[in-house]
């Protein structure tokens, strides 16, 4: 029996996953929301999927990550599990309050788990994003500390950290320690420490975002807004304003921008409004569709603003 030539394999595998090769039809923020599977991509496959970009994935992080190619990615942005749920207990909640508490499974982990888990998130991670190229990671006190060590054990580059600072954090009802009001982001070089180089970063534009003066790294900023939770509520959605600051700092227009922890799709709204070409993953459906209708919004606004001006 002749065996199948590449072209026939590409065109047979073309036909039963619906995947061309090489690049994936844009989401069209206009149809119904349909989850979009992971690429299936053989093991032996060395060269993976290039999303042309604007692509939200329904699956999880490792594998979908797996089916992409080396450096397909300008940059990563991208918010990943805290651990602060506890596996099988539901977490403290306000009685009287709309404050959302984390008792969401999908962040409750063993502390081995955990580390297992990052380690096996971010290398996939640093495959994919270019050498040099931006990553910032988002964390609590609960797991930053997990992250970074992580980080400076795979020899990357720590450029810098963040704090977001919420002037108006929900209070603590314990009332037996501070407040906690900061979140940090990692900002990481895609590279080892003695190479790493030529990182994006945009100066001026920061410099003038904050009157003339340098961009400090304490970004005071309140929590998310009830206009952005109108299309459903993520319990850790991040305000538009500090993924749309990461976006100006860290990337250029038409940049590749990964998040791989997508939730309710904070940063691909970021992008998509900034003019950066965005990638999501989201292991949720209800998450999915969240996000998907905050950028049908966000399109429509944009045709109404256009047809009006
Ligand atoms: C901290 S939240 C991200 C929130 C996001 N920044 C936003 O503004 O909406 C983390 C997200 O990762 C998703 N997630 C957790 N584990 C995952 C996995 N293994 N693969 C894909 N997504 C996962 C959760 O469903 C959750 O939506």
């Amino acid at each position: 029996m002749v065996s199948a030539t590449a072209e026939e394999r590409r065109k047979s595998e073309t036909k039963q996953t619906g995947w061309q090769p090489g690049e994936v039809e844009p989401l069209d923020v206009g149809q119904p929301y349909e989850p979009v599977p992971p690429p299936k991509v053989h093991q032996h496959q060395r060269s993976g999927i290039i999303p042309i970009g604007n692509q939200l994935y329904q699956g999880d992080t490792v594998e979908t990550l797996q089916s992409f190619a080396d450096d397909t990615f300008d940059c990563a942005i991208t918010d990943p599990p805290y651990n602060i749920a506890k596996k099988g207990k539901k977490g403290l909640a306000w009685a009287f309050s709309s404050h959302v508490t984390m008792d969401e499974q999908w962040d409750a982990y063993s502390t081995d788990e955990y580390e297992k888990f990052t380690a096996a998130w971010l290398s996939e991670l640093c495959r994919v994003v270019k050498e040099n190229g931006n990553i910032f990671i988002f964390g609590s006190y609960h797991n930053i500390y997990t992250i970074g060590a992580i980080a400076t054990r795979m020899d990357l580059r720590i450029v810098n950290s963040i704090i977001w600072a919420k002037p108006n954090a929900q209070p603590n009802i314990t009332c037996r320690m501070f407040t906690e009001s900061t979140e940090q982001v990692i900002w990481i070089c895609n590279n080892t420490n003695k190479k790493a180089k030529k990182w994006t970063y945009n100066y001026q534009h920061m410099k003038e975002l904050n009157g003339g003066k340098q961009m400090r790294n304490f970004w005071e900023i309140p929590v998310t807004p009830k206009r952005e939770r109108v299309h459903g509520k993520h319990p850790s959605q991040k305000p538009l304003r500090v993924m749309e600051r990461l976006v100006l700092a860290g990337t250029n227009p038409g940049d590749r921008v990964v998040d791989c922890f997508a939730g309710s799709g904070s940063t691909l709204l970021a992008c998509d409004r900034l003019d950066r070409r965005w990638v999501g993953i989201e292991r949720d459906e209800a998450y999915c569709d969240i996000a998907h209708r905050r950028l049908d919004d966000e399109r429509r606004q944009r045709r109404l603003l256009k047809t009006n001006t």
